[in-house]
């Protein structure tokens, strides 16, 4: 398995995890082939000391400042629209997506980032506005790629139908959460607000006829409810699927003699559309698990089990 493929996510650097940790995770994920960097304008703003965003880019930036040549190294992802304004969210207007992108680069210390991604949904402004202000992101050189969060599918086709029409640079990526393990259909999970914020079956059949594009799997180990007593899965995973997937998945773990997070993460990894798992981690160890996963090349027969347990 390719370490380059995870992602790690940095919500919570400089805020739950302290900066010491933080820099040593980045560090080790780096230097066991890791690439890439995921981060928002927005994190971490409800657990940080004023309320606002901005200290996991912040962290960020001081830890691409210890090294010129660290930027070489990694690639970085932020977000906009989620940042809260004491009335709601910021949203994705021109104005907001060009200002805010601007700060994530000043926070970064960096003249580029490698993918922008609109962070939720905003049906106050017109998609035409969002999508030309995420193309401009791409002409004037702020943003290499442009991606979309917690959208629904048809809008995200709407999104890039509009930035064919108008010749800009289209939203290439997708971010959102899936795991191996999928929450009761209809049912919403304490603490995630998107509505259109898993994969469903029709993200999935969206991307089998997109091959182009990329799909980065936010939350993939649910909190760490696959390996541990004290972090039981939400009641809306509480199903007959859910029970039929545990026992698959922990029986392939056991016969590898790795945590069942590490094969969830390389199943995400494995399966047709392949989603890259963006990794959230508070300690060195976590990390150490999900790295495990390089060694794990899934062989045909596990991987169909774990596609269909029944
Ligand atoms: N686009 C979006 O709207 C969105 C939303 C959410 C997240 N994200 C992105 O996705 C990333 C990951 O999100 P997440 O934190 O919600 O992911 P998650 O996979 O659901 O949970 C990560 C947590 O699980 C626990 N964990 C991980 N590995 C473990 C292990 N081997 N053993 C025991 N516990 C383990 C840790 O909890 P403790 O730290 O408590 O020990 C860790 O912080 C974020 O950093 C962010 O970049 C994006």
């Amino acid at each position: 398995m390719d370490v380059s493929r995870l992602v790690l996510g940095t919500m919570y650097f400089g805020t739950r995890t302290d900066e010491r940790t933080s820099v040593a995770i980045i560090d080790a994920f780096v230097a066991a082939g890791g690439r890439t960097l995921d981060t928002a304008n927005c994190y971490a703003f409800w657990c940080s000391a004023d309320g606002r965003g901005g200290d996991s880019e912040r962290l960020l930036g001081r830890w691409l400042a210890a090294d010129a040549g660290r930027r070489q190294l990694v690639e970085i992802a932020t977000k906009v629209g989620q940042e809260p304004t004491g009335s709601g969210v910021e949203g994705l207007s021109a104005e907001v997506v060009l200002r805010e992108c601007d700060r994530s680069l000043e926070r970064l210390g960096v003249e580029t980032v490698d993918v922008h991604w609109a962070h939720g949904e905003d049906r106050s402004i017109s998609l035409a506005e969002t999508v030309t202000a995420f193309g401009e992101l791409v002409t004037s050189g702020r943003a290499r790629r442009v991606g979309v969060s917690n959208h629904p599918t048809w809008r995200v086709e709407r999104a890039r139908r509009l930035a064919a029409d108008a010749g800009v640079e289209p939203f290439t990526l997708l971010q959102l959460s899936t795991s191996y393990v999928e929450p009761r259909p209809g049912t919403t999970v304490e603490g995630k607000d998107h509505r259109f914020g898993f994969v469903t079956d029709e993200t999935i059949d969206y991307l089998q006829e997109h091959p182009e594009l990329e799909l980065w799997a936010y939350s993939p180990l649910v909190q760490g409810a696959y390996d541990r007593a004290d972090r039981p899965f939400p009641q809306v995973y509480d199903h007959p699927g859910t029970t039929q997937r545990l026992a698959v998945l922990r029986a392939v773990a056991e016969r590898r003699g790795v945590a069942p997070s590490t094969i969830v993460l390389a199943w995400l990894l494995a399966r047709r559309p392949q989603a890259r798992p963006i990794v959230g981690v508070s300690t060195l160890e976590q990390l150490d698990a999900a790295l495990a996963v390089a060694d794990i090349d899934l062989e045909p027969e596990e991987l169909a089990r774990l596609d269909d347990p029944r």
